[in-house]
């Protein structure tokens, strides 16, 4: 199966910190030398990484907010395809995240909720929905394509403290396995990559940075095992203590899911 050295030019939304940030300057770094196109809504975000990363030009910047309506992210998706007309992967490393207790439901901030399940599912869902006939076209043309999606062990096994955001990333997982499975013959590659509690900015808001990065796996340790795999075959990616718990609960289904497809069309086709 194709993997990350067949990428040619490649958008990572959610890129001006942590993971995205991290994953865009070692994609740039690899022998392929593909282009990066970095994204996220900090402007100073942006400049920096071009002008510190950028002196070959293979460093793009987009500024975009994913928080925003259907119109506009469509909008947004066909001008980059426009701009990139040999854009062959899109990362998608935008998120944000909210801490919950519903035993104390008057605190619950529903419009908070919201926003973090679009920022982590909705948007998501339609943004790979905008750039698939792009990505399609390509991979029925003989090149192949990829989405890159990052869920989380979350995924997995939710953590309650994070209820909603934990059930964005589920939603994250599952869509990753259909795709990967229906966008197969189209020449389109969906990979998931599943990472435990990483060293980033995702948790300044609640304030739990301190305490958390004292467990957490650092950045540049994340990033080198990501990598790793992400020059194999693998269409889910599980790191660090992630992969134990994908061992327990997950291994078997993608193939569970091709064979349910299967089934589905032979049925469907009776
Ligand atoms: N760190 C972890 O422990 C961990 C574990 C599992 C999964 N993940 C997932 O990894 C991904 C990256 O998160 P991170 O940990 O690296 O956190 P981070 O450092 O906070 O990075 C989040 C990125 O998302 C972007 N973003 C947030 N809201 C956005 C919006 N409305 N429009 C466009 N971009 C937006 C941010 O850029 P701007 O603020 O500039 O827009 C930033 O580049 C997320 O999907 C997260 O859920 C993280």
């Amino acid at each position: 199966m194709p993997n990350i050295n067949d990428v040619k030019c490649m958008l990572i939304i959610g890129s001006t910190s942590g993971l995205g940030r991290a994953l865009a300057l070692s994609i740039l770094d690899l022998p392929s030398k593909p282009t990066v196109i970095v994204c996220g809504r900090r402007q100073e975000r942006l400049d920096e990484l071009v002008s510190s990363h950028g002196a070959d030009g293979r460093l793009r910047a987009v500024k975009l907010d994913v928080n925003t309506d259907r119109q506009t992210l469509k909008a947004a998706i066909d001008d980059i395809i426009r701009t990139y007309p040999d854009l062959d992967a899109v990362m998608f490393s935008s998120g944000v995240q909210c801490g919950s207790d519903f035993s104390k439901p008057e605190t619950i901030d529903l419009d908070g909720f919201l926003t973090e399940i679009h920022t982590n599912y909705t948007s998501v869902l339609m943004m790979i929905t905008f750039f698939l006939p792009h990505l399609i076209s390509l991979g029925e043309s003989g090149l192949p394509t990829f989405l890159y999606t990052i869920s989380s062990g979350l995924a997995i096994m939710p953590s309650p403290s994070v209820a909603n955001y934990s059930a964005a990333k589920a939603a994250i997982h599952s869509l990753s396995m259909a795709l990967n499975v229906q966008l197969k013959e189209k020449n389109v590659h969906v990979v998931e990559i599943l990472p435990p509690l990483v060293e980033s900015e995702l948790h300044d808001g609640q304030g739990t940075t301190e305490k958390l990065s004292k467990v957490w796996m650092p950045l540049t340790e994340f990033t080198k095992l990501t990598m790793e795999q992400l020059i194999t075959d693998a269409a889910q990616i599980s790191i660090g203590m992630v992969a134990h718990l994908y061992q327990q609960h997950e291994a078997g289904r993608m193939e569970a899911t091709n064979k349910f497809f299967e089934f589905q069309k032979a049925q469907i086709n009776q």
